[in-house]
């Protein structure tokens, strides 16, 4: 049995993410992780909310909360919008966790004692009335530039001139609206990348079968310019990890907190730690530690492209400099951005639909398939309300569905609700179990290397099989002359019902359930043997014939939804 531990990329806190951050890490890191159940191989499956750092701050600002209030809210939200949408993950954890705490300060203390962290004195804005260092985005002013009174000390908005806070003309403090501020002398850790450039660069170019999005964005960041840049790792918030060393203050570093970007990629780790804490688990140092048991564990991270640098570089400089024997990643799969209606998915705008959205106008199979089915791959990959109505009708209403739906109610009609026994199978039926066999082989194949559009192009190409199969074989006309005959096609075609929602169950866990359920079984073993799994109903077994499985979208829906979504999120 092997095992396999999977992460997401961990989500901001602040807010409900949308379709395109769902499909560019959790879900695929879902489908893969079921998969891997599926075929009865160990999992540590681990997403996290990510909380620190200044949009956090923010965002609980202009909830008029206090942060670690509307983080713990954040989190209870995005976690029940998780289980909506099914993702199975082992443990949902908070970066800001006391075991990330713990965890965070523990490698900043072992990276400095390997002579990996320096000091470095900054000039910053500081507060006396707020009592702190205003980071950029906490200091407006007027825009030297174009006179514009609300610029933001990182960029001006009107003209988009990019600032440093100390060109602004009367700055002032976001937080208090103090105007008496001071540029202050400060000192920050950095963490000296630039020392492990050649480690780092052998340690990728070592990886093996690394999709080349991955390598591409790693090596540019490498090679790049001056190469890879030290990073300054602490900031001047209220809110993060304080800065220490082990369990012991730093010296000049009082009030100060890690980068979000330090901590965050830790959380993977500290996750493991809450989910043992949680008493979900027992060991988490076997999927961790390399001394521990986890040299036989694969790690594969799932994340979009903007995450790539920080998961090829970043934290594999923190792994690598600590020296211990932490398990590093063994397969990256990244994707490009998924676009809505003609245009970008937008947050601040409230374009595109939102995950809490989509589950309000249709359940999770529905998204979950055409999500998948479009991953941005290789490119970048559209939303449109007009594919997405025409890939639910035709792959789940249309060949799913549909099928499911024509086999049992024939059955029902001619033999009853039990599964018809006698007659025997012939040519047709031989060609069907080899295709599908063929087909499936295929599935795995993609499905192993998290080929995700490839695998829902397999699947759907076995749901097709069947459909086809039904035509060829008219069980309905075959009835009228050979009852016998058409009995044993429909004994097969129920028992490709419950192959269709064993191999179904990682893209539409739901629908898969709820065919299980219907056909009265619950062996949802994996289809190694695939004649032997087509045999698996017997004749005499009783089911009820499911509710629809897959509705139809209307061109009504499609039209309303796609004007609901346009513009401003209620
Ligand atoms: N919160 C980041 C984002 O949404 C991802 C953090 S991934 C981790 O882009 F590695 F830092 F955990
Ligand atoms: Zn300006």
């Amino acid at each position: 049995m092997a095992r396999h531990l999977i992460t997401s990329a961990i989500p901001y806190i602040n807010g409900i993410k949308h379709l395109g951050n769902l499909v560019g890490s959790q879900l695929p890191a879902d489908l893969f992780a079921r998969y891997q159940r599926a075929r009865g191989n160990e999992v540590l499956f681990l997403c996290a909310t990510d909380e620190h750092g200044t949009p956090a701050e923010l965002a609980a600002a202009k909830a008029g909360k206090p942060v670690a209030e509307y983080c713990a809210e954040m989190h209870e939200v995005q976690s029940r919008i998780a289980e909506g949408f099914r993702l199975s993950f082992d443990h949902f954890g908070r970066s800001s966790s006391p075991q990330n705490h713990k965890l965070t300060q523990h490698f900043a203390g072992v990276l400095a004692e390997r002579g990996l962290i320096r000091e470095v004195s900054e000039t910053q804005m500081y507060s006396p009335t707020d009592g702190r260092y205003l980071p950029d985005r906490y200091i407006e002013g007027t825009c030297p530039n174009c006179g514009f009174e609300d610029a933001r000390g990182d960029q001006c908005d009107n003209c988009t001139k990019q600032l440093d806070p100390v060109e602004l003309i009367n700055p002032r403090s976001v937080i208090s609206g103090a105007t008496d501020l001071e540029m202050r002398e400060t000192k920050h850790l950095y963490l000296c990348q630039s020392q492990m450039k050649d480690e780092l660069e052998q340690w990728i170019d070592t990886r093996e079968g690394w999709p080349v999005l991955t390598t591409s964005i790693a090596k540019k960041w490498l090679n790049d310019g001056d190469g890879l840049q030290d990073r300054g790792i602490t900031r001047d918030l209220d809110w993060g990890i304080p800065v220490k060393k082990g369990d012991e203050d730093w010296p000049g570093m009082e009030g100060k907190v890690f980068y979000v970007w330090f901590d965050a990629p830790i959380e993977y780790i500290a996750c493991a730690q809450e989910w043992v804490d949680a008493g979900k688990g027992e060991d988490w140092a076997r999927w961790w530690r390399t001394d521990k048991g986890a040299e036989d564990v694969t790690y594969t991270q799932f994340m979009g492209k903007d995450n790539v640098p920080f998961h090829t570089l970043s934290f594999p400089a923190t792994i690598l400099g600590s020296g211990e024997p932490w398990k590093l990643v063994d397969y990256i799969k990244s994707f490009n951005y998924l676009n809505y209606d003609g245009g970008q998915f937008s947050t601040s705008r409230g374009r595109g639909v939102f995950m809490d959205q989509a589950l309000e106008i249709l359940p999770a199979d529905y998204w979950r398939w055409w999500l998948l089915s479009h991953a941005p791959e290789s490119s970048d990959a559209e939303f449109t309300w007009e594919n997405f109505q025409s890939s639910v009708n035709k792959d789940l209403a249309d060949v799913l569905g549909n099928f499911a739906s024509r086999v049992t109610k024939f059955c029902r009609s001619k033999f009853g609700e039990v599964v018809p026994e006698g007659g025997s199978t012939g040519e047709r039926e031989a060609q069907l179990v080899a295709d599908l066999t063929a087909k499936i082989r295929e599935y795995e194949e993609h499905m192993a290397h998290a080929e995700v559009r490839k695998s829902a192009t397999a699947l759907r190409a076995a749901w097709v099989l069947g459909n086809e199969y039904l035509q060829d074989a008219a069980p309905w006309s075959t009835f009228k002359t050979d009852p016998e005959t058409a009995a044993a096609q429909i004994r097969l075609a129920l028992n490709v019902i419950r192959l269709y929602a064993v191999i179904s169950q990682p893209f539409i866990p739901d629908a898969s359930a709820q065919l299980l359920e219907a056909l009265k079984t619950d062996d949802d073993s994996w289809p190694d043997d695939v004649p032997a799994a087509l045999s698996t109903l017997p004749a005499g077994h009783a089911f009820t014939v499911p509710d629809v499985t897959f509705r139809k979208i209307t061109d009504d829906e499609r039209e309303d939804w796609q004007t609901r979504f346009a513009g401003k999120r209620d």
